[in-house]
């Protein structure tokens, strides 16, 4: 085991109720969650009291799933929108970072460079933005789509998409708003750029109408484990949200990553990978796996064979007996890297249909003390396979609660996190450099900067508003 002398990074994904399928119905849960912005508020304090680098909103642009009998089940019907969300909790928190998903394949470019820009200036540089392709068909349903954009060409619009954003997030310079009252001079027209991409999916004049923001750009998240995922993480992604099983699994998961970003001349520090985790924390082994049965018992089979179908690629599995092995399943248009990661699972451990979704539903889940939770930690950071963990609470907020009074002090007694935090913005906590500005490859002087008036020009303000001014 190599030691490291980096810290761990620690991202707690947020939703209403917790992550677990019933974790709503937990006594400990708040079941109303999703519509509850105090709940939220107080949830993002715990976390920011626990020095979490990052607080993180899923997203799904359309109630998770159409099936009525199991949606009727899980409290995924409804939520905020994560930004609008994520703008409320900038005004009641002060260093924790603020990650939002957003999908590119039913967003616009210019939309998601403002929205993020403008996110950025009102937490003062905590943005980040899960970029997504979308998993979830019933999203194309919400946007005029008969069907879901397959794999390969969501992920060629993201690559142009973000290409687009953070070209738009380069239209001004650092020091471009000079505002200065006694030339009548609001900006340097110098420092303003003008995108004019014209590509495959996008045309985009800009400029953008938000200035360059204090984090230069927010940071930016990727969450697909594909070999098209791990692309384009490796070339423009600064932290990957994954799920990986085991170990081994994540270690080989972090080397190709890394090496991948080499291709692009990228340093493997300027990406931190965080594999999930669902910590269950208890007084002893035994009472942590007691918390964990009584949630897997509540999981009804309806619900159970639903969460199974929509991860193994919409695949139908109640007309195969609960307690016999996975058949095999049809190559999917869905998440790619899920539907290997359950077959995989299946196969190596053996599970029935019903150990397989109860195992599902608490992926990622580790039982113990705070001290063996800690522990499994340690050996994942030092072991290289995360440079930390993307947090689930199977419920809300109780889980979350135990992890910051539990295991937090024992990370933070064994040197590995951090007590205070290292500055103002998310950059500052992940260790990562700020983007230069960088003038976008397509940028030319277009008309916009053609009307632009002449920088030399003076304007001087009346006489009668001059002398308040100096007053
Ligand atoms: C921790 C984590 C969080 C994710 N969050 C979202 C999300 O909020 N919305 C979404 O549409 N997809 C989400 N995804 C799915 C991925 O972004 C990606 O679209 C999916 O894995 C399919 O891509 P792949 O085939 O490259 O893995 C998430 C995945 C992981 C591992």
């Amino acid at each position: 085991m190599s030691s490291r002398t980096d810290r761990l990074k620690l991202n707690a994904m947020l939703n209403g109720s917790g992550s677990h399928v019933v974790g709503w119905r937990h006594p400990l849960a708040h079941a109303g969650g999703n519509r509850d912005f105090a709940h939220y508020r107080q949830m993002a304090q715990t976390a920011e009291r626990g020095r979490f680098d990052a607080l993180f909103i899923a997203d799904v642009v359309a109630t998770q799933g159409s099936h009525i009998d199991s949606l009727r089940r899980s409290a995924k019907a409804e939520t905020f929108e994560p930004l609008t969300l994520l703008s409320a909790l900038a005004a009641v928190t002060t260093h924790i970072g603020l990650i939002a998903t957003a999908t590119t394949t039913y967003n616009e470019p210019y939309h998601i460079a403002r929205k993020f820009a403008s996110l950025d200036h009102l937490s003062s540089g905590r943005a980040g933005w899960n970029l997504v392709t979308s998993v979830v068909p019933d999203e194309s349903w919400n946007f005029g789509f008969e069907h879901h954009l397959d794999h390969a060409s969501r992920y060629e619009r993201a690559e142009e998409f973000y290409r687009v954003v953070a070209g738009l997030w380069d239209s001004w310079e650092d020091d471009a708003f000079v505002e200065d009252k006694a030339s009548g001079l609001f900006f340097d027209p110098d420092k303003l750029h003008v995108l004019n991409h014209r590509g495959k999916h996008f045309s985009v004049r800009g400029p953008l109408n938000v200035a360059r923001t204090p984090q230069g750009h927010p940071v930016l998240v990727q969450a697909g484990s594909s070999g098209a995922g791990r692309d384009l993480a490796a070339r423009y992604a600064e932290l990957i949200f994954t799920a990986q099983h085991n170990l081994s699994d994540a270690q080989a998961f972090y080397r190709d990553v890394k090496d991948r970003m080499e291709d692009y001349g990228r340093s493997p520090d300027h990406l931190k990978i965080l594999p999930g985790l669902t910590p269950i924390v208890g007084a002893s082994e035994a009472e942590a796996r007691t918390k964990l049965q009584a949630l897997q018992d509540l999981i009804d089979p309806v619900l159970g064979l639903r969460l199974l179908a929509d991860n193994a690629g919409d695949f139908d599995l109640s007309a195969y007996p609960l307690d016999g092995p996975l058949p095999e399943l049809p190559a999917t248009n869905r998440s790619k890297s899920r539907q290997q990661l359950i077959v995989d699972l299946a196969r190596k451990e053996n599970l029935t249909i019903r150990q397989l979704y109860q195992r599902f539903a608490s992926a990622g889940a580790v039982t113990g003390t705070a001290q063996t939770i800690a522990d499994h930690i340690e050996e994942w950071f030092h072991g290289h396979g995360a440079d930390g963990f993307n947090l689930t609470f199977p419920w809300l907020p109780g889980a979350l609660d135990d992890f910051v009074n539990l295991v937090v002090p024992e990370l933070q007694r064994r040197g590995l996190f951090r007590t205070e935090y290292e500055g103002p913005t998310l950059r500052h906590q992940l260790g990562l450099p700020r983007p230069a500005f960088k003038r976008a490859s397509s940028s030319v002087r277009g008309d916009l900067i053609g009307t632009a008036e002449d920088p030399t020009a003076t304007h001087r303000p009346p006489a009668a508003l001059e002398s308040q001014v100096q007053s």
